[in-house]
């Protein structure tokens, strides 16, 4: 466990925010757990934990201290077709899909370069392309402030969409530890996803295999997605929002072009990615931030941007949008500071 006070936050957040913790406490291990958490409250401030600050937005300065989760490690555990892969919340997610592909285990393809960390993948269930963490989750592990550590099977997390009961019910009471995959040494391609269908055909791979997808999805993201590494971004800023089909239905006589996809009895999910484009913002660049030219959903640091600066901007982005259609988009991103509250 290591100890840093008064840290500067921006190389661990993927927007490249320059805000300062009052402590950082790198966790290596979960036996570090119990001890850094009593640390932490005998500090006398709040604390949260971070892991790649891949969906953060801190807005000012975070007035306690950060558990810093680093546990490493990958271990897998062969049972006839099916693979048990576990790994540490600290490992960086691509990596873990790196390593399934290396292995030839199908299931992580298609979240390949999602950034951030393997312990942050349940808690918001991370997807692309047609397929979420749930999908191939087996269990967790981590620890309950009041009741130690714990395991939770899929069903017990609650998973939705951008949704499971660490986002809920127990949103800072629980901390992830290590994450266990359910994979298959028989690839099961899930290859439905229309820009990734594209992308195949472009390539003209009919049968891919587990590697080929991943490197396809991959190529997708490049081409689209900034890398945060040069363009401080948190992926998506907003959940692509779930309306009723018949509002739906409506607001099309209007607005032909809309897009949406079913999402169950009656629900349609609505491209917030459209509704933020057709309301003029993709590409626009308002002082340090602004929209990423190549995907209105991405909002972006150019430089030195404030996190009050994404977060006005995206501000005026719900407003248009709500007044346009009608439709509140959600943050996805988290907001970490006392204006969340103005919300
Ligand atoms: N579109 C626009 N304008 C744009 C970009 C997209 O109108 O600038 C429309 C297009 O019609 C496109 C549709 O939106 O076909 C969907 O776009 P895309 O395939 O990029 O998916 P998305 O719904 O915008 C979601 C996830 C992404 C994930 C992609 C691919 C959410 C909030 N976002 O985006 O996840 O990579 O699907 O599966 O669900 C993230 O969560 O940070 C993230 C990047």
């Amino acid at each position: 466990m290591q100890l840093h006070k008064d840290f500067d936050l921006r190389p661990l957040n993927t927007f490249g925010i320059s805000v300062k913790c009052k402590y950082l406490i790198e966790i290596e291990e979960e036996t570090e757990l119990p001890r850094a958490v009593e640390m932490a409250t005998h500090f006398g401030y709040p604390f949260m934990v971070l892991g790649g600050g891949s969906n953060m937005l801190f807005t000012e300065d975070y007035e306690g201290s950060i558990l810093y989760m680093r546990i490493p490690g990958i271990s897998a555990e062969t049972q006839g077709e099916e693979v048990l892969v576990t790994a540490g919340a600290g490992v960086v997610w691509h990596d873990l899909v790196q390593y399934a592909v290396a292995h030839g285990y199908g299931g992580l393809e298609n979240l390949a370069l999602i950034p951030g960390t393997v312990g942050a993948s349940p808690i918001q269930n991370i997807g692309a392309y047609g397929v979420e963490v749930q999908d191939i989750f087996d269990s967790l592990r981590g620890y309950h402030l009041e009741q130690g550590f714990m395991e939770f099977d899929k069903k017990s997390c609650h998973f939705g969409y951008r949704q499971s009961i660490f986002k809920g019910a127990l949103k800072g009471k629980f901390i992830v530890t290590q994450v266990r995959f359910r994979l298959s040494t028989q690839p099961n391609l899930k290859l439905h996803y229309g820009a990734l269908q594209d992308a195949l055909a472009q390539r003209g791979l009919v049968k891919p295999s587990i590697a080929e997808v991943a490197e396809v999805v991959s190529s997708v993201r490049v081409s689209k997605l900034p890398d945060p590494s040069s363009i401080g971004n948190a992926g998506s800023f907003f959940k692509n929002p779930e309306i009723p089909e018949a509002q739906f239905q409506r607001l099309k006589i209007d607005f032909p072009e809309m897009v949406g996809y079913p999402a169950g009895e009656g629900v349609i999910k609505a491209s917030a990615a459209w509704l933020i484009e057709s309301c003029g913002w993709k590409g626009k660049v308002i002082g340090n931030t602004g929209t990423y030219a190549k995907h209105a959903l991405v909002l972006v640091n150019h430089g030195h941007a404030t996190g009050s600066d994404i977060w006005a901007l995206a501000q005026s982005i719900q407003r248009s949008v709500q007044e346009r259609y009608g439709i509140h988009l959600e943050p996805e991103v988290n907001i970490i500071g006392r204006i969340q509250l103005s919300n």
